[in-house]
């Protein structure tokens, strides 16, 4: 995205910064619960293109358009699956509602339209992600951490809900735990992640390599010292979590602006694994996970996917481009032109190694230590049901 930025300022000579940060894909994927890989917005269709073992094989995905769809004529469409509801949640779809959120509820197989207040938050650039147990987006946006309650939705409401404004974040590099808000946001292109229901916020100016600086959703509460998980770039990019069948994440893949890996953060470990980067290297690209695998949608519209096991992937790992889905039309006009490099083939592989090595046992980050001195509870011994039940109470009770 920076350098996307810079590219446009030299190109226009003209400082216009909103108008070239909403970018990335018209389309998106995502996978229902059952981790059926869904296709939205391909040439003004949506697939289902079942699930991970079919997809390199013959047959023609299931179209499952249907009415009270998005136009998906909105760059930088974002889709997140609610876990609890198998529902789909599609940001950036139609930009006639640019705030509006559509929910596709697929086990009913329809669609809704949600609206939103924006209340601060800029649906033009923007980083989020959707919190597991909680079913709240939380965002960052405009130097601020918002959050957006979906409750357990998977139908529209008539009020419309609004994103709130959670705090200005210390995105500081220093370890010394002084909380200053605000501290390190001038200029920070947001890269968030998500697992064990912690915003992890990576490629934040100045953090040494491996490190992100860690909000507890829990709690609300920032982190004030960085957490190492060995060994990744500080750079901006883009992040997915692995899901679990039941759960919360464990893991997110983050691949930075210039493909030349992929990375899959252990927030239990605090180990990175290298994988092999994808086959084009966009940094517009979108990406989107199962249990078992992640999934590319460049901005050329092709979609192409790196199997990956938790328990025996450690390295490298090959793409394979997923031919069976229609090309999605590709994003309107200038905003793709010049960021956008193409590898050579189909697919890629790769066998490079690495493993981060654990943090230091001096470190304070990781903490669930609040400032009001509470603790958190250890969520993934939860059952699913109970998780989400708790975890809502302790928000609501901030
Ligand atoms: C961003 O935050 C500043 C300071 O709070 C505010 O004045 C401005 O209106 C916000 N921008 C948007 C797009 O909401
Ligand atoms: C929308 O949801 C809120 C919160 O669950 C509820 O209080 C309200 O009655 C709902 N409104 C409609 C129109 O369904
Ligand atoms: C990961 O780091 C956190 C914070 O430093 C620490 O509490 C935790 O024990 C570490 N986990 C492992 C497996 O080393
Ligand atoms: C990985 O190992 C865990 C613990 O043994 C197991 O529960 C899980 O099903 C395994 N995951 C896969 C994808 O095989
Ligand atoms: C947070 O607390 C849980 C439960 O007590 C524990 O399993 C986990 O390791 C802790 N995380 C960190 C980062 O300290």
């Amino acid at each position: 995205m920076f350098w996307t930025l810079l590219t446009a300022f030299v190109a226009a000579g003209v400082s216009s910064v909103a108008a070239s940060t909403n970018q990335g894909p018209t389309a998106c994927v995502s996978f229902d619960i059952n981790w059926n890989l869904l296709a939205f917005g391909f040439n003004g269709k949506d697939y289902n293109v079942g699930t991970q073992d079919t997809w390199t094989s013959s047959g023609a995905p299931t179209d499952i358009t249907t009415t009270g769809r998005p136009p998906f004529n909105s760059p930088n469409a974002r889709c997140f699956l609610s876990q609890f509801t198998n529902a789909i949640y599609v940001l950036n779809a139609d930009t006639a509602n640019p705030t509006s959120i559509y929910i596709y509820d697929a086990t009913a197989k329809s669609w809704s339209t949600q609206s939103v207040t924006a209340n601060g938050f800029d649906p033009t650039d923007y980083d989020t992600i959707l919190d597991h147990d909680t079913n709240v987006f939380y965002a960052y946006s405009n130097a601020t951490i918002f959050s957006l309650d979906m409750q357990l939705m998977k139908v529209a409401n008539a009020t419309a809900l609004p994103w709130s404004d959670v705090q200005s974040p210390d995105l500081s590099t220093d370890t010394s735990g002084t909380v200053t808000p605000g501290a390190n946001t001038a200029g920070y292109e947001p890269t968030l992640a998500l697992a064990q229901n912690h915003v992890h916020f990576l490629g934040v100016p100045g953090l040494p390599v491996g490190d992100a600086k860690i909000f507890v959703i829990h709690f609300s509460f920032m982190q004030p010292a960085p957490q190492n998980y060995g060994t990744f770039p500080d750079s901006h990019g883009k992040a997915a979590s692995f899901f679990l069948d039941s759960g919360v994440q464990q893991e997110f893949a983050y691949v930075p602006d210039d493909g030349s890996a992929t990375y899959v953060i252990n927030v239990e470990t605090n180990t990175t694994k290298t994988l092999t980067g994808p086959p084009t290297q966009d940094a517009l690209a979108s990406y989107y996970a199962s249990t078992s695998a992640l999934v590319q949608l460049d901005t050329a519209g092709t979609v192409a996917f790196l199997a990956y096991d938790p328990n025996t992937t450690t390295s490298g790992g090959t793409w394979s481009t997923i031919s069976k889905i229609p090309t999605a039309t590709a994003v309107s006009s200038s905003s793709a032109s010049g960021s956008t490099s193409t590898g050579t083939g189909s697919s890629r592989s790769g066998t490079s190694t690495s493993t981060g090595t654990a943090a230091s046992g001096s470190s304070t980050a990781g903490s669930n230590t609040t400032s009001a001195g509470m603790k958190m509870g250890g969520q993934s011994v939860f059952g699913a049901a109970l998780a989400v039940v708790l975890a809502r109470a302790a928000l609501l009770a901030l």
